[in-house]
């Protein structure tokens, strides 16, 4: 069941144009790790700001923008990372790096719920709760980028 999943995920049009051509592969890791500039490029800040770290420059304005920036990387970074996922599914299936990713992204993700939650996003006023939340966050995407990243050495 597994297996026939694994496979016919390796058989869809996508992911057979990015295993018979380097240059559409190229492309579209280059437009993964656009995503995870773009991602990590509005997340860190954000964080380091609410953290109290980086600078003074009001909340109410880098926060809404600083999300926008985040939250496009993140769409950009899922949609690319999930079809460069199907160009070789069985190996990425058992490779410890991607479960770790996998596992790392879950929590950031389920992070980023509770931080909007607890967030007064209409103010802007930190919490120590969300201080400590944005400390998590960055922790754990920089632990997704460096799974990422270890991917590749497995
Ligand atoms: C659904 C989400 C994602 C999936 C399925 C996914 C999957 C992948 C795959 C299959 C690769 C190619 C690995 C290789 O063979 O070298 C990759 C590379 C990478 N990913 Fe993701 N990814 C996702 C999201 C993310 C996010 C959110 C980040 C960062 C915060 C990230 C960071 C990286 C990095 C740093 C690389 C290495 C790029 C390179 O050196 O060329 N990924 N990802």
């Amino acid at each position: 069941m597994l297996e026939a999943t694994l496979d016919a995920l390796s058989a869809w049009p996508g992911a057979v144009w990015l295993q018979q051509s380097g240059t559409a592969y190229l492309f579209v890791n280059a437009a993964h790790i656009l995503g995870i500039g773009l991602l990590l490029g509005g997340i860190l800040p954000l964080d380091l700001r609410l953290m109290g770290l980086f600078g003074r420059t009001p909340l109410e304005i880098l926060g809404p923008f600083l999300t926008r920036v985040a939250a496009s990387g993140l769409a950009i970074a899922l949609l690319t990372g999930a079809w460069l996922f199907t160009v070789n599914p069985a190996e990425y299936w058992v490779n410890d790096s991607v479960r770790w990713k996998a596992v790392l992204l879950g929590a950031a993700f389920i992070n980023v719920v509770f931080q909007h939650r607890v967030t007064d996003t209409i103010r802007w006023i930190p919490t120590t709760v969300t201080r400590i939340r944005a400390g998590l966050s960055l922790g754990l995407w920089l632990g997704v980028l460096v799974a990422g990243r270890w991917i590749g050495f497995l």
